[in-house]
């Protein structure tokens, strides 16, 4: 069973601290695409913030706005996205208790990010439930808006792979109905025969020759009906691949394909390798941070020659510098005609310039703050109302709705 939803994107971030170039270039510049494409929902992870910060909580909140008003100020744009806090949609904390209920123990520990992350942040203790739940929570989280793609980097496939096999197993346990043929029969009616015709045809073309391309065609056809209710789209989607009802669909992770953003010492930019330039540094301190970089070690003095490819600034260039620059670095760098001073100049420059109209919107949103509060208010409501939906039927699903 494959069901996916591909019009809508979901993708949180934890509001832990500064947001800096590897966000904006990583995750931001993406978010800005999807918008454009998908019905996208964005938002702040506060509950994951507590699975591993919950000994100190001060700074959620100032964390929180902040990075909403990078957000905007990145150009996501509430218009287009729909952007939101997750504790102010307590569904997503329903609907974690009620996959904790079928979700096997040995599911979780073989998350990889539960031992590393253990390992990594061993001075603090995370053999908590909260810090175990957490890739649950996050599959939560995905499911309240049953969502088809979410972007997230190499780290978290995991998460959305355990975020399949909950939906997997939810669906299985949940999705059979005694009536269940009887109802699909009544629901390809009320399609009308035409499209009811259609239906049955690229059903069996799906069943009998495995034609997936019929499979696809017969899921556009149920989305874009407008006569039968949610429930009766879930056993039709169900019943085009033989399952039960499709009551929380399979999403799939939307690998982001971005630069790479190096930090300051050439590793991946990362607040915790204390390497990454904040998108709110003042530019006196990003022209010293650039300044001082390290290059290659082999360049010494000025008239030793170096190698780009050995060096963190080249892996800047990459990201910001045209072909013109890129190949008068490589030459100057190889022949010592340039010094790694002349060499960082564009780079200073390009950072400069891509941060000065953030920082400009940044300080207006700070000077407005209504609004920012007016924009998240309006998010999460909309978002509690997909929510809702959801729960909804997950709770008629498992027979908790008491009437
Ligand atoms: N766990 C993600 C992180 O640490 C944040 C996150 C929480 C998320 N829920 C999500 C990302 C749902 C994508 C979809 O970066
Ligand atoms: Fe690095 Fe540029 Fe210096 Fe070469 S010239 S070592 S690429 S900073």
């Amino acid at each position: 069973m494959n069901l996916t939803n591909p019009q809508r994107v979901l993708s949180g971030m934890r509001p832990t601290g500064q947001l800096h170039l590897g966000h904006l270039h990583g995750v931001l510049k993406n978010w800005v695409q999807l918008q454009h494409e998908y019905k996208c929902f964005f938002f702040v992870a506060d509950w994951h913030a507590l699975t591993t910060h919950y000994d100190d909580t001060s700074g959620i909140n100032e964390s929180i706005w902040d990075m909403v008003i990078d957000w905007l100020a990145a150009g996501v744009n509430p218009g287009e996205a729909t952007l939101f806090i997750q504790s102010r949609v307590p569904e997503h904390a329903e609907l974690h208790l009620l996959l904790s209920m079928i979700t096997p123990l040995s599911w979780l520990e073989r998350v990889p990010s539960y031992k590393d992350q253990q390992n990594k942040l061993s001075s603090k203790d995370l053999g908590t439930y909260g810090f175990l739940g957490y890739p649950l929570l996050q599959s939560a989280d995905i499911l309240t808006y049953r969502a088809g793609l979410v972007p997230v980097g190499e780290d978290q496939v995991a998460h959305v792979e355990l975020t399949r096999e909950v939906a997997r197993r939810f669906n299985f346990v949940y999705g059979r109905e005694p009536d269940f043929e009887e109802r699909v029969k009544v629901a390809i009616k009320k399609m009308g025969k035409k499209n009811a015709k259609l239906y049955k045809e690229l059903r069996r073309r799906y069943q009998e020759q495995g034609d997936s391309e019929a499979l696809q065609t017969a899921r556009a056809l149920l989305e874009g009906q407008q006569n039968i209710t949610i429930g009766d789209k879930e056993r039709l989607f169900g019943n085009l691949e033989g399952s039960g009802k499709v009551i929380l669909p399979e999403p799939n992770s939307l690998l982001t394909r971005a630069a790479k953003m190096p930090g300051l010492d050439g590793q991946k930019m990362s607040k915790s390798y204390n390497n990454t330039i904040a998108l709110r540094s003042p530019p006196e301190e990003v022209e010293v941070a650039l300044r001082t970089m390290p290059t290659d070690p082999a360049r010494v003095r000025r008239t030793d020659s170096g190698e780009p490819e050995k060096c963190p600034v080249w892996q800047m260039h990459e990201v910001y510098s045209n072909d013109e620059i890129k190949s008068w670095v490589q030459e100057g760098c190889r022949s010592a005609g340039i010094g790694c001073i002349d060499c960082k100049q564009p780079v200073i420059d390009a950072v400069l310039n891509e941060l000065n109209p953030l920082q400009e919107r940044i300080k207006a949103y700070q000077e407005d703050r209504e609004t920012v509060h007016a924009i998240i208010a309006e998010g999460c409501e909309s978002a509690r109302n997909e929510a809702r939906e959801t729960l909804e039927e997950v709770r008629q699903a498992m027979g908790l709705l008491y009437r």
